[in-house]
């Protein structure tokens, strides 16, 4: 019998979400029977799915029902079928009304570059051999959120305007975290911003230097986003906490995925205040890359991203640090023994399908040092 139980809210969503979240699942389990916990799951809808079925992307009681839950695993959500950009109901709204509503104020994106993959990505790998940094975005604030938002007026005289907006205390939460991080990491923060043009980034950067002085052992230097896209290809060593706001973060974190090797790797976790407990913070876990509606279906996903996502929930909001290593260690030997999804680089015939590739994982779970009585 497993000694401990975790809760956990699952939304599966759109496209290529139910298949991932399947597989994370999967791997769960068979962690916690080793690690001697188990998951109670129940699942909520999501994003198209739940225009569909409920004509709201984000139906009554979802927001409620995943704050009961120890953690919050998310699929994605998205697709062609949703996408009318003239349609008042859309998918995003179900994910962006999730993070709002969860209060999951900073979302921490963690690049490594696995030794195995460093030749399959688009870059040299001597550039990148060694990459291992953690973009933080702040999730709930900025031109995503901003009022006014919207469009009026009809042809030839349309117009539509989005808001940026940050207060100091938006800045100052994520930024503490931020720092946080570094602190326990290699000590260096890069804080990205448009300073030179947007008032809400001199304000950013304000904030993040003053917020600094608490924390005089970590580095903090500046970028401008635009700069600090074209560092993260030329030398993306260099970097060790990347924090910057929500839409910067979006950005710079899909071309981060591509240092990695494919945007099927990155994990991501999103963590609001912590509660009474500081080694089980509540967090909505998710993988960085969307719905894939062109392989939804077909069983070719890499599921190791949403896998991942697991990995750090069972870190950081449910107090399982060993079984998060476990699922850590499994898919880098998995990887360094040759396992690979189409993604990774590998041919059609030599490819691992989602149900593959997850079995690989499932095999190579270490069990734990000591057995627990
Ligand atoms: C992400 C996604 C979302 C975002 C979309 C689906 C709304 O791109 O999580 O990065 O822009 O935040
Ligand atoms: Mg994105």
């Amino acid at each position: 019998m497993a000694d401990r139980v975790h809760r956990l809210a699952v939304l599966p969503g759109d496209g290529v979400g139910p298949e991932v979240v399947a597989a994370a699942l999967q791997v769960l389990d068979e962690v916690g029977a080793r690690y001697g916990f188990s998951i109670s799951r129940a699942e909520y809808p999501i994003g198209g799915a739940a225009i569909d079925a409920h004509g709201s992307a984000l139906p009554a009681g979802v927001v409620e029902a995943c704050r009961e839950a120890d953690a919050v695993l998310l699929g994605a959500v998205g697709g062609p079928k949703w996408d009318d950009p003239r349609a008042a109901v859309r998918p995003e709204q179900g994910l962006l009304g999730l993070r709002k509503g969860l209060g999951v104020y900073a979302n921490l994106r963690p690049v490594r570059v696995i030794d195995a993959l460093a030749q399959f990505s688009t870059l040299r790998e001597e550039v990148i051999v060694g990459t291992d940094f953690v973009v933080v975005r702040e999730l709930t604030g900025g031109i995503y959120f901003g009022q006014p938002q919207g469009r009026s007026g009809e042809p030839p005289q349309r117009s539509a305007v989005d808001t940026s907006t940050y207060s100091e205390a938006e800045v100052e939460r994520v930024a503490r975290l931020a720092f946080e991080l570094a602190r326990g990491r290699e000590r260096r923060l890069c804080s990205v911003d448009k300073q030179n043009v947007l008032a809400t980034s001199r304000l950013w950067r304000e904030v993040v230097s003053e917020v600094a002085a608490d924390f005089p052992e970590v580095r903090l230097t500046h970028l401008l986003v635009d700069s600090a896209a074209m560092e993260l290809l030329r030398d993306p060593r260099q970097f060790d906490v990347i924090l910057t706001e929500n839409l910067f973060g979006d950005i710079l974190s899909d071309e981060a995925a591509m240092i990695a090797g494919s945007m099927g790797m990155l994990p991501s976790a999103s963590l609001g205040e912590p509660g009474d407990d500081p080694l089980r913070r509540p967090g909505l876990y998710e993988p960085v890359h969307g719905s894939a509606p062109d392989i939804a279906g077909t069983g070719v996903v890499n599921p190791i991203a949403a896998i991942l996502s697991v990995a750090l929930c069972l870190r950081i909001s449910l107090g399982e640090p060993e079984a998060a290593a476990a699922i850590e260690a499994a898919v880098d030997q998995a990887l360094e023994l040759g396992a690979r999804t189409r993604d990774l680089g590998a041919d059609d015939d030599r490819a691992l399908g989602t149900a593959a590739m997850t079995e690989r994982l499932v095999e190579l779970l270490p069990y734990p040092a000591r057995v627990r009585a």
